[in-house]
């Protein structure tokens, strides 16, 4: 958002997305005051409402707040909705719906159950979204194998050693700029398999750089040398299903957030500091008195 003009996003406006809190005013709905629970302010909802989850008080929709898992603290909490809801919705573009899979839907009727030699790649599992993404996989009961990203790109790593079956998905959790890992996918994804973004985040080339890079192997038709991997980039919405889901899971022990660290208030530009240095190992949470 930050290299979007003012003019377009209209800043100021008050910063983030996740909160979590005790309900002051549940004006008729089928919350109580007191209820403590968590709240997502999604970017169309911060546009149109002019106010985010850095403040003290939050008006949302009742569709955008959940009771607050009892087992999470309340830094654990508040760091959930964004990156867990991302987490499952780009399992799902990739054809991995935790939902289903998972028989947590009761409106589905068919649950196809992956076989334990199944395989997806999750890239940047370290990040607050793969950190739930690798959670959700392995209540799939996908295979789990670590992969170093430091040590050689992942793409080189890959091609010389592809997986046996090949991934049925890659989810790029890092957002990464570099299109290697997509256009070398063919090698190691298999036919029908989608590379999922998060991304792709820009790097020091520049936004306008990055996007005809990126283009330029996304467009190209598999004909004229083109990757044949669908790729896809996610946008989160709000849907409250997922989030009933997720804390279903966290109840049952199945999925846990990781909070990186706790800045108070007077400290949120040190939070975003922490942010910016690219190596946050899980969610920044700033508390709010
Ligand atoms: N599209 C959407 O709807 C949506 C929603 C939310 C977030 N996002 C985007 O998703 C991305 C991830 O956000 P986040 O908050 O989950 O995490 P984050 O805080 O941006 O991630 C930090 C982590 O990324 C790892 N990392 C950095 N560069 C990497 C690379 N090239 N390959 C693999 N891992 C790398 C670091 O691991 P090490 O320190 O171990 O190297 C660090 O642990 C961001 O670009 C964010 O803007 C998109």
């Amino acid at each position: 958002m930050g290299t979007l003009p003012t003019a377009l996003t209209k800043r100021p406006h008050p910063a983030e997305h996740d909160l979590a809190g005790v309900i002051v005013d549940a004006n008729g709905s089928s919350f109580s005051n007191g209820d403590e629970v968590i709240g997502y302010i999604p970017i169309t909802l911060q546009f149109s409402s002019r106010q985010g989850a850095l403040a003290q008080y939050a008006t949302l929709p009742v569709d955008n707040v959940v009771l607050k898992p009892a087992k999470l603290s309340w830094e654990e909490a508040a760091g959930l909705p964004l990156a867990a809801q991302t987490a499952v919705q780009s399992l799902r573009m990739g054809g991995y719906d935790p939902t289903r899979w998972l028989s947590l839907n009761p409106t589905s009727t068919s649950t196809p159950t992956p076989s334990n030699q199944e395989t997806i790649l999750i890239n940047g599992g370290s990040t607050a979204i793969g950190i739930y993404a690798i959670q959700l996989a392995k209540a799939m009961s996908l295979h789990d194998k670590f992969l170093d990203y430091t040590a050689r790109p992942l793409a080189e790593q890959l091609s010389d050693d592809p997986p046996e079956p090949r991934f049925g998905m890659i989810l790029d959790a890092a957002g990464t700029s570099d299109t290697a890992l997509y256009t070398n996918s063919a090698t190691y994804v298999k036919k029908g398999g989608a590379y999922v973004t998060t991304g792709p985040y820009p790097d020091k080339s520049g936004l306008m750089c990055l996007l005809g890079r990126w283009a330029g192997v996304v467009l190209r038709p598999s004909f004229l040398g083109g990757t044949p991997t669908t790729w896809k980039i996610i946008h989160v919405v709000n849907i409250k299903e997922d989030m009933k889901m997720l804390c279903t899971l966290i109840e049952r022990g199945a999925l846990r957030p990781y909070v990186d660290s706790t800045y108070e208030f007077g400290s949120a530009l040190d939070a975003y500091e922490r942010i910016m240095t690219g190596r946050a190992t899980g969610k920044v949470i700033v508390k709010v008195e």
